[in-house]
Order: C-alpha cells, then structure tokens, then sequence
C-alpha cells in the first residue's frame, strides 16, 4: 500500500467513526470515498448494522451494491443522516469538487445530509485563498453559451478518454472545467448557479467537518 493509498483508507476510517445504526449514509464519489464504502460495508455486517446509503453517482453505486450495502433511492427515504465524500482541493471554508464528473448528485446528496464530512489526504490542502480547477455541469444546448459567459476562467470541455467526444455526466451532461481564484468562493458558487444551463458547480461551502487522512491516522482539519 502507498502512502496516499493508506492515507485515504485513515481519513475514510475517520468518518466511519460517525456511522450508527439505523442511519440514511450518502455515498460520494472518488478513491477516497471508496474506501468508505468499503469499510461501511464491513462495518454493517461485523456490527450487523440496519444502513440504508443513497449513491452520488453510477459508480459509487456499482461499488455499493457490490460490497452488499443497501442502496435506495432519494424518493424512498425520509431523511439523510450522514454523507461521506473526497474533495479535490480543501479549504476550512470552501472545496472544490468535481475531479470524478460527480458533482452535482454530490452535492444534491451532501447539501441535504444533517451531517456532512468530506475525507481527504494532506495533499488536498489548500493554504491560502481557494484556488485551481472549478468543474462545472452544464446542458449540452448551453455550453457554448456558457463558455463565453466565463471566457475569462479558460472553461474547456472535458473530453472523455474511453470514447469520442467529450464526457457525459451521469444527468447526461457536459462537464467545463474553468480556471479559478476564489476571493469569495461563496458568492461565486452562488453567481456561477444563476447563468442559465448551468446544472451545478464543484465549489462546496456547506460542509460540517473535514478529516484529512495521512500514513498514521487522522486529524480533523
Ligand atoms: C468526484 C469528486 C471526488 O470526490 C474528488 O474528485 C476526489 O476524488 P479522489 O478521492 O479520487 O481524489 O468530487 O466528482
């Protein structure tokens, strides 16, 4: 196991500490919130724990449903306990998300959680004003209209790897990735939703704890 490898399974193993029986647990997206998955799935059935998780995309869902959690849907649960996810870049006010395409289920799924706490390793730290790529989801109809709106954040669209053309989120989407220095990453999540076919952003300004995984254990950032 490499030092990021273990670091991410420390910090997952942080978050796990807040799991209790009969808890709604959002599933994120990433390496890192993979390694919650897998430990969540142990973790019910050593404790024979009665879980529910909803999934931030098709992959943390493929995962989830093969390590035998129980994996509903939002339209079938009451309320969400508690949501785990990874981050590209931390801030103690701000994130940014969105490396994995995930974003916006990450945050519907997130942003309505009582409790949501974002796992990372020391190298997702960012000192100093939030700053690097901003992901952004938007209607395939409006991403060249988008594009000029933030010409200035260098905005391309994410081309895919394993087929032509570019990536399809999993709502059927473009993804842009923009170029960005977050004085106020607040007001630029806020101002970033209101241009029309923007679907989502990857800043992230609600979250309630962030535990940063390194080779020995965990510390809360
Ligand atoms: C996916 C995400 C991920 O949480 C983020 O990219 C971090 O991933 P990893 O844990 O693999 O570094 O936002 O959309």
């Amino acid at each position: 196991m490499d030092q990021e490898g273990s670091s991410k399974i420390n910090a997952a193993k942080g978050a796990l500490e807040y799991v209790k029986d009969g808890m709604c647990v959002g599933l994120g997206s990433g390496s890192t919130a993979k390694e919650f998955i897998r430990l969540l799935s142990k973790k019910v059935r050593s404790d024979r724990l009665d879980i529910s998780c909803v999934t931030s995309s098709f992959d943390s869902r493929m995962l989830a449903i093969k390590e035998g959690l129980f994996v509903t849907e939002t339209d079938a649960i009451e309320r969400i306990d508690l949501t785990v996810d990874g981050a590209d870049t931390v801030t103690k006010t701000a994130l940014l998300k969105g490396g994995g395409g995930a974003l916006t289920r990450e945050k519907i799924i997130a942003y309505n959680s009582k409790k949501f706490i974002v796992i990372v390793d020391e190298t997702k730290i960012c000192r100093g004003t939030l700053q690097g790529e901003v992901n952004i989801e938007v209607l395939p109809f409006a991403a060249p209209l988008v594009m000029k709106e933030l010409i200035k954040y260098q905005p391309s669209i994410r081309m895919a790897r394993a087929k032509l053309g570019p990536v399809i989120s999993d709502n059927g989407c473009f993804i842009l990735d923009c170029q960005m220095k977050l004085e106020n990453p607040k007001n630029m999540e806020n101002w970033l939703k209101s241009i029309p076919g923007v679907i989502e952003n990857g800043i992230f300004t609600k979250f309630d704890k962030i535990i940063i995984g390194n080779e020995k254990g965990y510390r809360t950032f």
